[in-house]
């Protein structure tokens, strides 16, 4: 394996790797962050592709046409007239996406949060990690059908894709970049840029509009449909859905009572209703008293037991989380989030704002109970009274919502370039 690949993949997972390393039985392996030897072990296995496999599944496409022809179920993708898509600022946004010399240190993409074989989510970690092993309080929500959305971020803080990016690319334990400044004086040098901002922005070079308007592009172009049900319900084809997920549908829309807040439209879905409600998770992760031994995430998969004290002497006190009411400081809004999409949701797992929901099984097992009971809960998150069989049905149509284009955007995914520092230090 190239050292590029390597570099690569172990940026990934920063301290974490050394963490598990080093605790892990097989962890004489252990040779310096960049060494993969070991890197599982019997107590862990990621699913995460090497670059080796990257490169065999590697095949770019043309995105473009997303925007002319959304796939089956989605209605036409919303572009701002101050940021009408082009090819042009298509292909640099996807360049920008993977490129891990967008964060301080150079180890960090878009791309390493939003896993593009993982669903552009993270399926190994509950709460995202940014550089240096840095923990954010929430869970890389899918970038899938984003650009559809009013709301941005769990909490629905921002409103638009070309500001959004700002975020991850300055937030401290994400990016880290110390300034808009920096980020544009780093791109400017870059010799593999040059140019490119230019042909895509009428001749305007990176600056903090053009960086954003990039991004933008291409996040909009990450529409995924023409699923199973997308088959059957706006596609004519009786035979698409299997039974089962026919009679989860039933369930979704009746006695489940999940289309009220996960929409479902006449001749398009999103599954959102771009509301904010209280489901009880978040009261739930707040109200739970301190515990003695606290499940401490060593590396994705790897968990043991710490004592509470222990880690209070070590770390940084955690975050709370409010939710929506950090954005309108109205108490009603304690603890409400915004209503996710659920297109793809069989490869976003874990679920919820903070990951604290395993599988769709526990989704649905969950809400059967009535969500976490609390004095902001939502009406409408009340006992369902399914039965075994019911939730079954409905964790069916729910796996039945994964896009016929997702392969389609992973092995393009595969082909773009990584952005390597030391490549571009040799230069
Ligand atoms: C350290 C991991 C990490 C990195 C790096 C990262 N993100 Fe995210 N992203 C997250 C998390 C966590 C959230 C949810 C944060 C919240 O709700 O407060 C998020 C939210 C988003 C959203 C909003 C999705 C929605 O449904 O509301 C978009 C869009 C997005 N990220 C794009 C990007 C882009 C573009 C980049 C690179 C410039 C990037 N992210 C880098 C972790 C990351
Ligand atoms: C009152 C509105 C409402 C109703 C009714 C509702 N949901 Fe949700 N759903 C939400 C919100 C809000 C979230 C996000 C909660 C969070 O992030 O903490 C969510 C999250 C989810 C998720 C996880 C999505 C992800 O990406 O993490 C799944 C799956 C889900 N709901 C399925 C269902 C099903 C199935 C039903 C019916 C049994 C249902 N929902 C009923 C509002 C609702």
């Amino acid at each position: 394996m190239s050292r590029r690949a390597i570099t690569a993949l172990s940026a990934g997972c920063l301290l974490l790797c050394a963490a598990h390393l080093r605790a892990s039985p097989a962890g004489d392996g252990y040779s310096g962050g960049d060494y993969r030897e070991g890197y599982e072990g019997h107590d862990y296995v990621t699913r995460s592709l090497s670059l080796d496999t990257r490169t065999q599944r590697a095949r770019a496409s043309d995105l473009w046409p997303v925007f002319q022809a959304p796939p089956l179920g989605l209605p036409p993708i919303p572009v701002p007239a101050d940021n009408p898509a082009t090819p042009a600022a298509l292909a640099l946004g996807r360049k920008l996406f993977f490129d891990r010399r967008l964060s301080l240190n150079g180890t960090l993409s878009c791309a390493m949060c939003h896993v593009p074989e993982q669903g552009f989510a993270n399926n190994e970690l509950a709460l995202a990690v940014g550089l240096e092993g840095r923990i954010v309080r929430r869970n890389a929500p899918t970038l899938y059908n984003v650009g559809y959305f009013r709301h941005l971020f769990h909490d629905g803080r921002e409103t638009r894709l070309e500001q959004q990016a700002w975020l991850p690319l300055l937030a401290h334990n994400e990016m880290a970049n110390p300034s808009v400044g920096e980020v544009i004086r780093k791109l400017s040098d870059l010799a593999d840029y040059r140019g490119l901002f230019a042909q895509a922005f009428g001749g305007r070079g990176p600056d903090m509009e053009t960086i954003g308007a990039a991004l933008a592009t291409y996040t909009r172009a990450l529409v995924s449909g023409g699923s199973a049900f997308d088959r059957w319900r706006y596609g004519g084809d009786s035979q698409a859905l299997n039974a089962a997920a026919r009679r989860g549908y039933e369930l979704f829309r009746g006695k489940g009572g999940c289309a009220s807040c996960h929409r479902v439209g006449r001749s398009s879905a999103l599954f959102t209703d771009d509301g904010f409600h209280n489901t009880g998770v978040g009261w739930y992760a707040a109200m739970t008293p301190a515990r003695r031994a606290i499940r401490v995430q060593l590396a994705p998969g790897v968990f043991r037991m710490v004592n509470s004290d222990i880690i209070a002497k070590v770390s940084a006190p955690s975050e709370g989380d409010v939710g929506r009411y950090e954005v309108t400081l109205d108490p009603a809004d304690r603890w409400k989030y915004k209503t996710p999409s659920l297109r793809n949701i069989a490869l976003t797992a874990p679920y919820m704002h903070n990951g604290s929901l395993q599988t769709l099984a526990e989704v649905v097992r969950f809400y059967n109970q009535g969500g976490y009971a609390n004095p902001g809960l939502d009406p409408r998150i009340r006992p369902l009274n399914l039965s075994a069989p019911e939730m079954q049905d409905l964790v069916a149509f729910l796996q039945a919502l994964t896009g016929d284009n997702v392969e389609t955007l992973v092995a393009d995914a595969f082909a773009a370039p990584i952005g390597d520092p030391e490549a571009d230090s040799a230069r």
